[in-house]
């Protein structure tokens, strides 16, 4: 009789039972700063890429096989739904993101169509499937949406921005109809998100990565709600719920009230006193710099250590970055904190 096979660590410390050691893996784990991912990228655009699922699947298993990191991540981009929408959207060579018909008007927003995620993203949904095949179950997939927040504001400012002048300028001066985009995206997401999850996600993250340009005040009435929308109706299907954002030191207690099993940190509040903010009872993922990679070796072990010491061995900690992989970034320093983390824990619990 084999014995059934153990829950993977990185489910096991999302639903904070307790594990053998920290599990660990990276916000954009694949991408430019990997040799392997370049030299398919000089063939195929980066849409290219998470529209071919077999592509998408072999990019996905790049870090997992280079770095030995304990989930893997779908590969694709938060904007990805904004396409079926009948957005423009194109990835700029230096630029970033460009979106051709930003969302700016009424008629803008009354011209967005609904999206059914199997007919119009199943190219996603097929990596998916695809990976659960390949994908050794000690190492479970992350599926990923962005949240209706950070998706909105590249609707409206057509791009990247530093001061989401025209955003908050909408949600402002013309409440319904802020009201009425945000629906629409949340519903949209929430149907992507449990598309994901019925092809095999096993964890979801919802990334609100310019969250923190927000008030607390404007986070609660103009935003939060939408979140919550999408967040509770990925938690009834019993998958982990990660909710990250970035500058969110005084969001902290309300995205953990609007919802996710795990909260995501950024590194610009000490991980204890995130959590301690959080109330501690829900998971923690986070939250070294991404710039600390850049680092000489024995401060960078430093800082990972730092962060393994402010969890305290507590069960509920994901090992990730604060924010995505930087370009550039030293792929051996990426292995590296792989193997302090692994050991850290190894070595303090003596096993
Ligand atoms: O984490 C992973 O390894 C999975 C893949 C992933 C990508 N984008 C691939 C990508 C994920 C999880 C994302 C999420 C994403 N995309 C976010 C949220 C996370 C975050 O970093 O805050 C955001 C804001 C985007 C939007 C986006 N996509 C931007 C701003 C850019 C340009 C920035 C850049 O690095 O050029 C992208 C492009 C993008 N998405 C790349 C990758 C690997 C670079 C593509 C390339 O040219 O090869």
């Amino acid at each position: 009789m084999s014995l059934p096979e153990p829950q993977p660590r990185f489910l096991r410390a999302c639903q904070r039972l307790p594990v053998d050691t920290t599990p660990v893996w990276f916000m954009r784990q694949a991408g430019r700063y990997m040799p392997e991912y370049r030299r398919l990228r000089e063939k195929y655009s980066l849409l290219e890429m998470v529209q071919h699922p077999e592509l998408a699947a072999e990019v996905t298993l790049q870090p997992v096989h280079a770095l030995g990191v304990d989930a893997a991540i779908l590969f694709a981009d938060i904007l990805l739904p904004l396409i079926p929408m009948g957005l423009k959207l194109e990835f700029a060579k230096g630029e970033g993101p460009v979106i051709d018909n930003p969302v700016r008007s009424a008629e803008d927003v009354a011209r967005l169509s609904p999206i059914d995620a199997e007919a119009s993203l199943g190219y996603v949904l097929e990596a998916i499937r695809i990976l659960r095949g390949e994908l050794p179950p000690s190492v479970p997939l992350i599926g990923f949406a962005g949240a209706p927040f950070t998706l909105v504001s590249y609707m409206i400012e057509g791009g990247s921005s530093r001061d989401y002048r025209r955003t908050k300028t909408l949600m402002l001066s013309e409440p319904q109809l802020w009201a009425e985009l945000m629906g629409k995206v949340a519903s949209t997401l929430e149907n992507y998100l449990l598309a994901q999850v019925r092809a095999g996600a096993q964890a979801v993250q919802l990334f609100d990565s310019w969250v923190g340009a927000l008030s607390p005040q404007d986070y609660a009435v103009n935003v939060a709600p939408y979140s919550a929308c999408v967040l509770k109706a990925l938690e009834a299907t019993g998958v982990p719920v990660i909710h990250f954002g970035t500058g969110t030191a005084t969001l902290l207690p309300l995205m953990k009230q609007a919802g996710g099993s795990v909260i995501g940190l950024d590194w610009r509040i000490p991980l204890d006193q995130g959590w301690a903010l959080l109330g501690g009872e829900v998971a923690v993922q986070g939250n070294l710099d991404p710039a600390d990679l850049f680092a000489p070796l024995p401060v960078l072990r430093r800082r990972v250590e730092d962060v393994l010491r402010r969890a305290g061995g507590r069960a509920g900690h994901i090992f990730n970055l604060g924010h995505g992989i930087l370009q550039e970034t030293p792929v051996d320093n990426v292995r590296a904190v792989v193997e302090i983390v692994h050991e850290f824990n190894a070595s303090q619990e003596g096993k």
